[in-house]
Parts: C-alpha cells; sequence; structure tokens
C-alpha cells in the first residue's frame, strides 16, 4: 500500500513510533509518530486510523496523546499531520483536539500542527 511505503521510507534511518488499539487480540486502530528531520522540532502523525466500528470513543485522541508524550520526551515542540481538505470530518476532529493549519487553504493537503509546548 501507498501509506505503508511512504512510512517506510520516511522512517527510515530516523526514530519513530507506531502505537496499536485492539480489542482482545484484533487490532482496532492505528497511529505512527515519525522523527523525520533530525534539525526540525516538530515529528509527523501518520497513519491515523480507527476501525469505523469504534469510532467516536475518544480511542484516536488516546493514540495521538501516546505519540505526543514520545515527542514530547524527546523535545519535540509540534506534532504536524497532514490531511485532505475534502476530508473535512477529520479536518473538525483534529480542530478539537487543538491542531492549527499552517499550510495554504488552496492545496488540496494542508498541514495541521499541535503545539506540544
Ligand atoms: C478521524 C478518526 C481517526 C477519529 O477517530 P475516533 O477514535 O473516532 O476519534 P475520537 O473518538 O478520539 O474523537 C475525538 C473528538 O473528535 C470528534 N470526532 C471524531 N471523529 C469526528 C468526525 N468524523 N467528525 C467530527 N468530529 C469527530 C469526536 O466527537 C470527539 O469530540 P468530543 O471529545 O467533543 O466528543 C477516525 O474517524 C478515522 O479513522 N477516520 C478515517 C481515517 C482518517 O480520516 N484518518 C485521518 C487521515 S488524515
Amino acid at each position: 500500500m501507498a501509506w505503508q511505503e511512504q512510512i517506510r521510507q520516511n522512517s527510515e534511518g530516523n526514530p519513530s513510533i507506531g502505537v496499536l488499539a485492539s480489542e482482545d487480540t484484533n487490532p482496532i486502530g492505528m497511529a505512527v509518530g515519525l522523527h523525520e528531520q533530525a534539525d526540525k522540532p516538530e515529528d509527523r502523525l501518520a497513519a491515523m486510523w480507527i476501525s469505523p466500528d469504534f469510532r467516536g470513543k475518544g480511542i484516536a485522541t488516546s493514540l495521538i496523546q501516546k505519540i505526543a508524550e514520545w515527542a514530547g520526551e524527546s523535545g519535540c515542540e509540534a506534532l504536524v499531520t497532514c490531511v485532505n481538505q475534502k476530508n473535512s470530518h477529520t479536518k473538525v476532529f483534529y480542530t478539537k483536539l487543538g491542531f492549527k493549519q499552517v499550510t495554504d487553504q488552496a492545496c488540496d493537503e494542508i498541514d495541521l500542527r499541535l503545539l506540544l509546548r
């Protein structure tokens, strides 16, 4: 899959963390944190996904909290993620968590940033 290959390439040689939510032994959600550039005090949140039956229960929020903790421990100042403008529901979700838009409204894919301190 394209996103898996992208994460593999971005994380190669760089620190990263994958967090998985499960019910019993079944995976029901995931998220990935990537420290892409050594000289940039920002980590990337990627591969955010919760199984449809388990949405709206705060699972994504708790996975993002884990990644934010991991990023903060290494001195990172912000988490950045990318969302498609058409995915307005997800944009609302990130905004509720405190992410703010940092790239041009005219782009299809926009970056959102959550300050960690
Ligand atoms: C977006 C997604 C990760 C949210 O996961 P979730 O576990 O349902 O989110 P949470 O339960 O932690 O929600 C946190 C808050 O955001 C709100 N929220 C979650 N999804 C929302 C949506 N689609 N639209 C509006 N608000 C939403 C919740 O109501 C909650 O608000 P509250 O605290 O006021 O009740 C999940 O819907 C998903 O996997 N979507 C498809 C994949 C995707 O879009 N990934 C992101 C790619 S950029």
